[in-house]
């Protein structure tokens, strides 16, 4: 028998504790907190995600200060806005949606994020930090995921974790943060030559891969925990994760869906580093 981690149900009551922890931060204070959003351009992908970060802004209590640049925006017009956001106290987190505009080097410009304002953690610093396993901004989509496996008590330690995919926002730090757990990790990508293996010997599969349904049943062993990071299509158009999710249930003790798996959690930590940011402050 498997069981379904409701993403959904867990962002749920996540939200409603940050809600309150908001308005109490809000009564003591007599502060805002503050989330600035940067979109530069018109990606349809980012327009619906910058969307819904401001809704769910709304949703807790947290005053949204939005910046819709057009694509041309050059680099030093971006640099400048980043370095005022920075300064700014009324600001406690800066999110610039990614990916920018060919055009733009994001590194340099991320650059300018400090790291206390740094939500979602991609800053040199706060990764390092994350590396050393002491206090930083963590990565929403991975650190989305660790509250989801505490929230189901799947114990951590001293189990096969392995990781598909290699990416700076998601497959590096979920290694790092399960390494700090006390798993013994994997981290697997495109060039790996023995993925099936490697994945067979994971009591805890993360695929963060971009490929629909690349996961299969084969892929998995029996009472497997599998988290499904993807966002994809399938060939009917219809949303489907990295996992073959049908297929795979039957051999998993946990499987997280898709939609209402991960991608809830994301937004939802995103709200609670900012939240961190201005308690921090
Ligand atoms: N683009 C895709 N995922 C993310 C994310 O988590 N944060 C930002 N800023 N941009 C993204």
């Amino acid at each position: 028998m498997y069981k379904i981690i409701d993403g959904k149900l867990i962002a749920s009551e996540m939200r409603d504790k940050l809600k309150k922890d908001i308005a109490e931060y809000k009564l003591n204070s007599g502060k805002d907190i503050g989330l600035a959003v940067v979109l530069v351009g018109e990606n349809p992908a980012s327009q619906v995600y910058v969307r819904n970060k401001i809704k769910a802004c709304e949703e807790v209590g947290i005053k949204s200060y939005a910046y819709y640049l057009p694509a041309e925006t050059s680099q030093k017009e971006v640099e400048d806005l980043l370095a005022s956001l920075a300064e700014d106290g009324n600001v406690n987190g800066i999110l610039v949606q990614l990916p920018l505009p060919k055009h733009i080097n994001s590194e340099s410009a991320l650059r300018l994020i400090p790291e206390s304002k740094d939500v979602d953690g991609f800053s040199a610093n706060n990764i390092g930090k994350l590396c050393l396993n002491s206090q930083s901004l963590v990565a929403c989509t991975p650190y989305g995921v660790m509250k989801m496996l505490e929230h189901e008590r799947i114990e951590l330690c001293g189990k096969n974790a392995v990781v598909v995919g290699r990416s700076n926002i998601v497959g590096k730090p979920m290694a790092m943060l399960l390494i700090n757990a006390d798993a013994t990790v994997t981290v697997c990508h495109s060039k790996t030559k023995n993925l099936k293996e490697q994945c067979l010997k994971a009591d805890v599969l993360v695929a963060a891969i971009g490929k629909a349904k690349f996961i299969t049943a084969d892929m998995v062993k029996d009472g497997a925990v599998v988290i499904d990071v993807g966002m994809n299509r399938d060939e009917n158009g219809k949303l489907c994760g990295d996992v073959d999710f049908e297929n795979v249930k039957q051999k998993c003790s946990y499987i997280t869906p898709v939609p209402g798996g991960v991608g809830p959690m994301t937004i939802t930590m995103l709200m609670y580093n900012t939240y961190l940011s201005a308690v921090r402050r």
